[in-house]
């Protein structure tokens, strides 16, 4: 069986959870359930980054020990992905005792090859960002990120030597236009290299200003510099390079926003290279989730708190406007009005009416039992040559994380089942009695209307296994509904004559404003 793993960055547990950080996990979860579908064995990583400066002060700032605070937070965190229907993840911490260990093995690897050295350095600190940025990379002497005005440190640390991979990097970067994507997210990062601002890479603090964090297992004055620490959770999840699911599942892809561009695209892989580890597969980068044209940010105060939203609109309706607003790669507005329209049209007027009219009409003509088809027309095979399309394009854009392509591939097939019902009126076929004809039309609409369910499976779990089980089918939120769904898509049929379907069907009720 074929593996897939994939990682959602491990959050920062300075504040609780938002939209920006539930829309990473969603895509992490809707790959795996996409994957399980295709019958791969498939699970994601994600969890929280604990240590570090901005999460001592944020303890501080709330008057808790540094334990209890994390604890806290990272619990959020934790039990907020089930309620958002999020499934098949192992939950990483960077202060479990197991990854701490392997940080260290792993320190200790790259000191042993000589990567690692002990230097003087004075430079410009972020507190925001937990690092020191060059003179080239202030803008107006200010970070880039924060604006702030950065603080003159001198100090004694430990260096990655990264330079020394740049030019390895550049080139791998040239020879594998994949490897970030989308392709402007690769510019970016070979943009970083071009520019030469990149220097060694300091990877430690002395314990004399932080002591929250993982000791140097070389030097016990010092703790390891947190995103050193961070970005080895995408291998100590698998037990470290030793692990007998790195074996299985690494390589692996990563999920980031553009926030976190710089360390995903150079730090890290120059880090496996200095291990001796294969690269990650694909770095998959998205844009931000905006909130009235700024990014949504906690010190800001636009925050959209997922949790409130799913109470209001339901999961269903929050992941499907989340999934088909935002085009991978690309910045989207985060607006409740837009969601109202989409829930309205796409899922009220399309697919809820489509599923309440069949069934309606299946009670009515066949006492809600999936009738045998006969010869089909012209028209019958039109839809049934349309559903094998959308579904093939489906499944091929959601496995490229382009979901809101992947929706209006599926629409276009749920719009034309519409029209079809229109088109061929089965009242006025039931009214004349020509019931072979009804029953061909029914059984294409109920076969599509299985298809559908089955693709919605990774974007809407519950509202999946519910159209599943109005359709007479087994089906529950943790299970992909078929071994595998290419086997789907080119075999019509799938639903049994015979089945007993439900009477009715309101899965997607309107939203009145
Ligand atoms: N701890 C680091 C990551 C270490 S990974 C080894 C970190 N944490 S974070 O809490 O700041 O999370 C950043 C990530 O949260 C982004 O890359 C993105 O996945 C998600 N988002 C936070 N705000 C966002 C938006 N407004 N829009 C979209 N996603 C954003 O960085």
């Amino acid at each position: 069986m074929e593996s897939y793993y994939v990682t959602t960055p491990i959050y920062y547990v300075n504040a609780r959870p938002h939209l920006g950080h539930a829309y990473s996990t969603l895509v992490a979860d809707s790959l795996v359930r996409m994957h399980r579908l295709l019958g791969e064995e498939a699970f994601f990583v994600t969890g929280s980054d604990e240590h570090g400066d901005k999460i001592v002060q944020a303890a501080e700032k709330n008057k808790l020990q540094v334990k209890d605070f994390v604890d806290g937070i990272s619990s959020q965190f934790r039990e907020l992905w089930p309620r958002l229907g999020i499934d098949g993840f192992r939950f990483s911490r960077t202060t479990d005792p197991a990854h701490e260990k392997i940080v260290q093995e792993m320190l200790q690897k790259v000191y042993d090859a000589g990567d690692i050295y002990f230097g003087e350095f004075s430079g410009h600190y972020c507190y925001g960002c937990e690092r020191f940025y060059t003179e080239k990379e202030l803008e107006d002497g200010c970070c880039p990120q924060h604006k702030t005005r950065p603080e003159l440190i001198s100090e004694k640390n430990y260096f990655f030597r990264m330079s020394k991979y740049l030019p390895w990097l550049k080139e791998y970067l040239l020879e594998h236009p994949d490897f970030i994507r989308p392709e402007r997210y690769r510019s970016e990062a070979l943009g970083m290299l071009e520019a030469g601002a990149l220097e060694d890479l300091c990877i430690s603090r002395p314990k004399s200003r932080l002591t929250w964090g993982i000791d140097l297992p070389f030097d016990s004055n010092y703790v390891c510099y947190v995103w050193f620490d961070a970005l080895l959770t995408y291998i100590s999840a698998l037990g470290g390079p030793a692990g007998q699911d790195f074996a299985r599942y690494w390589p692996g892809e990563h999920l980031v926003a553009k926030d976190i561009l710089k360390p995903h695209a150079i730090f890290w892989p120059v880090m496996l290279k200095s291990l001796g580890l294969p690269l990650y597969r694909h770095l998959n980068v998205h844009g931000y989730w905006l909130s009235k044209d700024t990014k949504m940010s906690k010190s800001l105060g636009n925050i959209v708190e997922p949790q409130a939203m799913m109470e209001k609109y339901g999961q269903d309706a929050f992941r499907y406007y989340l999934f088909r607003e935002m085009h991978f790669g690309s910045d989207a507005n985060f607006s409740e009005d837009a969601m109202i329209v989409r829930i309205n049209s796409d899922l009220a007027n399309d697919l809820g009416n489509l599923f309440s009219r069949v069934l309606s009409m299946t009670a009515k003509y066949f006492s809600s039992i999936v009738p045998k088809p006969a010869s089909k027309l012209e028209q019958d095979k039109n839809i049934v040559d349309l559903c094998e399309h959308a579904m093939q394009n489906y499944v091929q854009l959601m496995h490229a994380i382009r979901s809101a392509e992947a929706l209006e591939a599926l629409w276009e097939l749920i719009r034309a089942l519409n029209k079809y019902v229109d088109s061929e009126a089965p009242w006025a076929l039931f009214k004349a009695q020509e019931t072979e004809r009804l029953a061909t039309v029914m059984y294409v609409l109920l076969a599509c209307m299985r298809k559908i369910a089955i693709c919605l499976w990774p974007v809407m779990p519950k509202a999946s296994v519910l159209m599943l089980s109005q359709l007479g089918q087994e089906a529950d939120e943790q299970t992909a509904p078929v071994a595998n769904i290419r086997n789907e898509i080119s075999c019509f049929g799938g639903l049994e004559a015979g089945t007993k379907l439900a009477e009715k069907s309101n899965i997607f009720p309107r939203i009145q404003r």
